[in-house]
């Protein structure tokens, strides 16, 4: 689909969570800007509302019930009920509130000191975005980047302040300053094609979150305001200092960012901590690691060496024996041992610390490799070109996973009561990696202590995407603070993976920036390199040895790095050889004739993205929509579909119908069409198919995937677009705005077992595959049993000619085919409308985990039917369902055919997800399912409300 791309999405309470990293802080006073008391004014000062801090404009007028995102007016009863929705079209109705500035303003702040010894700061974690900060009536700070740490000296203003101080903080109108900026005659104008608007136009001379401006999966509400939390420091000028932002950098001595380090080398730690205040001269460093779990257990403690200091930065590193820590691992791969270390600055020949600060770090070396593919690996069997794959401690694994985009349009209101869910959700598919998609925001530390706590690794993206970028010195300045905060800050957790410059740049933009305008490709491809790599690349290796980089996440891999070189990485761009392979891809095909032709899917080294929009559920859509909208072809349903997007402000029915008929051809041709007379139960019936071909869909692709593993192309990675959503609306997302699981989790969660079996279907030469793929890092052995039945459950003679069971042995991260036959030819099926094969694995391997070297079982079914699913002759399952209070289990069984696409529903009011679902059950067979249950509001009467129904039930009323 080109140019767009996506985030995540859970329900939440309206309070803001802000759990800032924890700085030691000497004796220095800390004031919350969180506990004053805010108002929150428009430009016109006929709005006044109480205002929060952290907070965005349209969160504390919905607080204060000037808009409301419930389901009917505010005189409604119902409003206190809905609490914070995104209702009908306010993405359409609230404009007007991006159309204008809003002022934060503090009530007159007491009890600060002053004292002429003490200096004051002010201090911003993050402003969204174009600020005119006011202390005691004058201005201290214009900052214009949300993604950048702020912090102003106001000692003077506060000591010559007559009365206790008042701080405002006026938020401009970013599509107002942005189309200002764009009308100047001073600045580069591109093609329309490279600045393509999603809603709003010109995204691209602000740094904002992109998706703010629109996104083809979600809302464009350009919100404003203090996004992060705030506070005043007081320093005694007698040497006390604050801490700003702490690097610290674990890697293998020698290690140089994307190459593979020597893993026997023995561990650096360094430590570099940012601050105001004044450092007396010669400072030393001292370091305290311990367990995270047992501060009495002591890795290290000590003072650091080749402390070098300057007026804000003080660095010092050590040197640990390489056997020492135990390392770090994704989950699945290991354990995930994280250590505490407290770094100590004090004045020379004092044991008192004037500053501390304290992160959690782990032991690993993690390296994206995407350099040229060696004759050993050729040797090998892997075709030529470039590598495109994750190794952690040494190892190459497959990732697994999907892509993350931000969880709400409103952040102050993520909290990680919600992220805690949805990396429930992330575990529960047996992912290991999610991708940080670059036009959200960089995400906060607390969101990375839960991947470091829960192992899952996350690529992590510079928030740059879908459109061309200046490289003015104005912008790349700004830019530059931006990446080095961000590095700075991120780069001590475990589950960084990777800093990747932005989103398709070298797959997308360039060609398309080449396409419009060839005579000015050149200096565009300059303004690239100047920023993406030159500016971003010496950033990243000034600040980091453990990480990483690309200058894009969709591109051919790099020929050459060297930090002298004029651009320090050649990329390859298209600098290639027919048959070989570079690369990672980047997919979408929306003609859904062609969504299960396996010969037309992408030979890449890894998928980053890849997929197909579904509906949300009946109830994820009354969340957000009146009652009399639910139907397929409401205006209200269609104009919350971006795909495709509306390209302006307008709203723009054409194009989102288009994704709608894409939804409903996709359905037509492969699955029973429900047509109920009840309609919201016939709206029901539809959004659930849609979400059966999504899934479908996406199991085709990622079995394809990840047979690649063992084949030529060395395949190593899938992630599908995406992980979650941000709103309720059509999207590409596996789980719902609250977390409620599409069918995609439950489909995802199978395919990506560490031993799978697969059908591989050729549908119009008819013939048939299975292939068996393991991601163990040891060869594994099982069995596959292979059961052909008609759809009534009753045998086909002779298995239709199948073998019952096949032994196989499969290596490490590989493939290897168990059967190859054709259906018309080589099998007896007495009739493919009338049949399916139930195909069940178990295999006997060890988890890649060195601390667990015990044989595990694993278990894998899947099916293949031999028609599209609107051809089968389904009957009537007659699926019986009970629930065991003392097991907390619900037991389905069929009872009268075979219940393809078995589907277990929970009701509103609970959040989780079930043990399985979308399975097959054959007539007799009882199957036990249980439910993760993440938030329960009913008192457990949920599970009075649980359904389930089957293929069958699409169609019949
Ligand atoms: C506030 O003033 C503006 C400009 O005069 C006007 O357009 C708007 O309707 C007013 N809003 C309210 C709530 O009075
Ligand atoms: C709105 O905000 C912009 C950017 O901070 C500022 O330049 C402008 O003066 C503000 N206008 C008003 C009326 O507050
Ligand atoms: C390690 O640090 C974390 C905060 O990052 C803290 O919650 C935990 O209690 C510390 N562990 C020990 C053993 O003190
Ligand atoms: C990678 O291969 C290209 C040819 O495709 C070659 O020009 C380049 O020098 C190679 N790089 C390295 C580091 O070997």
């Amino acid at each position: 689909m080109g140019r767009i791309r996506p985030l995540l999405a859970a329900l939440g309470i309206c309070a803001s969570v802000a759990v800032a990293t924890t700085e030691h802080v000497g004796k220095a006073a800390i004031h919350d800007l969180g506990l004053q008391e805010w108002t929150v004014t428009n430009e016109y000062g006929n709005i006044t509302v109480p205002g929060k801090f952290p907070s965005q404009a349209h969160l504390d007028l919905h607080a204060a019930g000037v808009i409301s995102e419930s389901l009917t007016t505010q005189s409604d009863q119902r409003v206190k009920l809905t609490r914070c929705r995104y209702h009908g079209l306010n993405d359409f109705d609230l404009r007007w509130i991006a159309a204008q500035n809003w002022t934060y303003t503090s009530k007159p702040i007491s009890g600060l000191n002053k004292h002429a010894d003490t200096s004051t700061w002010l201090v911003f974690d993050g402003l969204d975005t174009y600020a005119t900060v006011k202390f005691c009536d004058h201005i201290v700070g214009t900052p214009d980047n949300q993604f950048r740490q702020w912090f102003y000296d106001v000692s003077s203003l506060l000591a010559s302040c007559k009365s206790d101080p008042v701080l405002s903080i006026n938020f401009g109108s970013v599509p107002r300053i942005i189309n200002a900026i764009n009308a100047s005659d001073d600045v580069q104008h591109w093609p329309a094609s490279v600045v393509y608007p999603f809603e709003y136009p010109n995204r691209q001379w602000v740094r904002k979150e992109q998706n703010d401006f629109g996104w083809d999966w979600g809302p464009a509400f350009s919100p404003v305001g203090p996004w992060q939390p705030g506070r005043i420091v007081q320093l005694s000028k007698g040497g006390e200092l604050y801490s700003l932002n702490t690097a610290i950098d674990v890697f293998r001595k020698g290690q140089f960012n994307n190459f593979a380090p020597d893993q026997t080398a023995p561990w650096v730690v360094n430590a570099s901590l940012d601050f105001v205040g004044t450092l007396p001269k010669h400072a030393s460093m001292s370091v305290l690691i311990t367990d995270a779990k047992d501060s009495r257990s002591v890795l290290y403690s000590g003072k650091l060496e080749g402390v070098a200091q300057s007026d804000m930065t003080v660095t010092g590193s050590v040197t640990i024996d390489a056997e020492k820590p135990k390392l770090w691992w994704p989950r699945d791969m290991g354990d995930q041992q994280l250590y505490n270390i407290t770094v100590s600055v004090s004045s020379p020949g004092s044991e008192t610390p004037l500053l501390v600060s304290s992160r959690r770090v782990g032991f690993r070396t993690i390296l994206f490799s995407s350099g040229n593919i060696t004759d050993a690996q050729i040797a090998s069997g892997i075709t030529p070109g470039n590598n495109w794959h994750f190794e952690i401690n040494g190892h190459e694994f497959y990732a697994k996973g999907a892509n993350l985009i931000p969880p709400d349009a409103f952040w102050p209101r993520v909290t990680s009561d919600r992220m805690n869910r949805l990396f429930d959700s992330v575990e529960a598919q047996n992912f290991n990696m999610l991708r940080v998609w670059s036009s959200g925001t960089y995400l906060p530390d607390w969101i990375y202590d839960i991947a470091d706590e829960r192992g899952v690794l996350l690529w992590s993206e510079f928030q740059f995407s879908d459109t061309l970028y200046p490289d003015s010195p104005d912008f790349k300045e700004n830019v530059a603070g931006e990446i080095t905060y961000n590095v700075r800050r991120l780069n001590h957790h475990a589950s960084l993976a990777c800093w990747m410059g932005g989103n398709e740049f070298e797959n997308l933009m360039l060609p398309i920036a080449q396409g419009a305008d060839p005579e000015t490709y050149p200096y565009v491809l300059g303004q690239y390199e100047d920023l993406f790599i030159k500016t971003m690349f010496n950033i990243i290796a000034a600040n980091s040895h453990s990480i990483s980089y690309s200058p894009c996440s969709a591109n051919n891999g790099w020929m050459e790095i060297d930090l002298d070189l004029p651009v320090p990485i050649v990329e390859r761009y298209y600098n290639t050889t027919s048959g070989h392979i570079y690369g990672d891809t980047d997919f979408y095909n929306y003609d859904t004739s062609v969504s299960f032709d396996t010969s037309a899917y992408p030979v890449g080294r890894f998928a980053n993205e890849f997929g197909f929009i579904s509906m949300p559920s009946i109830q994820t859509w009354q969340q957000a929509v009146d009652p009399e909208d639910l139907s397929f072809n409401s205006t209200t349903v269609i104009l919350r579909n971006h795909h495709y997007p509306a390209g302006g402000l307008t709203r723009n029915i054409h194009n989102s119908t288009l994704g709608q008929v894409e939804m409903t051809l996709a359905v037509e041709r492969y699955y029973p069409t429900p047509d109920k007379t009840d309609p919201v139960a016939n709206f029901s019936s539809w959004c659930h198919a849609t979400q059966l071909f999504q899934a479908d869909m996406y199991k085709s692709e990622i079995q394809f995937y990840r047979r690649g593993s063992g084949l030529p192309e060395r395949q190593l990675g899938s992630l599908y677009w995406q992980l979650n959503d941000i709103w309720q609306a059509p999207t590409w997302a596996g789980l719902e705005y609250d977390g409620r699981w599409k069918v995609l989790p439950y489909v995802s969660r199978r395919t990506y077992e560490h031993v799978i079996a697969s059908a591989f279907w050729n549908y119009t030469a008819n013939d048939l595959e299975i292939w068996v793929t393991s991601d163990l890092w040891e060869p594994a052995s099982g069995q596959v049993s292979l059961t052909w039945v008609d759809l009534k459950g009753e045998p086909i003679e002779n298995n239709a000619g199948m073998p019952k069971s096949v032994d196989f042995h499969v290596g490490a991260i590989n493939t290897t085919q168990i059967i190859s036959t054709n259906i018309s030819s080589d099998l007896k099926i007495p009739d493919p409308q009338d049949a399916v094969l139930i195909i069940q694995l178990t295999a006997k391997g060890k988890l890649p985990n060195a601390s667990n070297r015990k044989i595990t079982t694993f278990t894998h079914h899947n099916h293949f039917l031999p028609v599209w699913p609107n051809q089968a002759k389904v009957t009537d399952p007659k699926l019986k369902l009970s629930y065991n209070k003392s097991t907390e289990k619900f037991t389905v069984e069929a009872t009268a055919g075979v219940s393809l696409y078995t589907w277990l529903t929970h009701p509103a009011g609970v959040l989780g997800f079930f043990d399985d679902n979308a399975f097959v059950l054959r007539p007799g067979e009882k199957k036990e399912v249980g439910f993760t249950v993440q938030e329960d509001t009913t008192g457990g009467k949920w599970v009075e409300g649980v359904t389930v129904d089957s293929l069958w039930d699409l169609t019949t009323t």
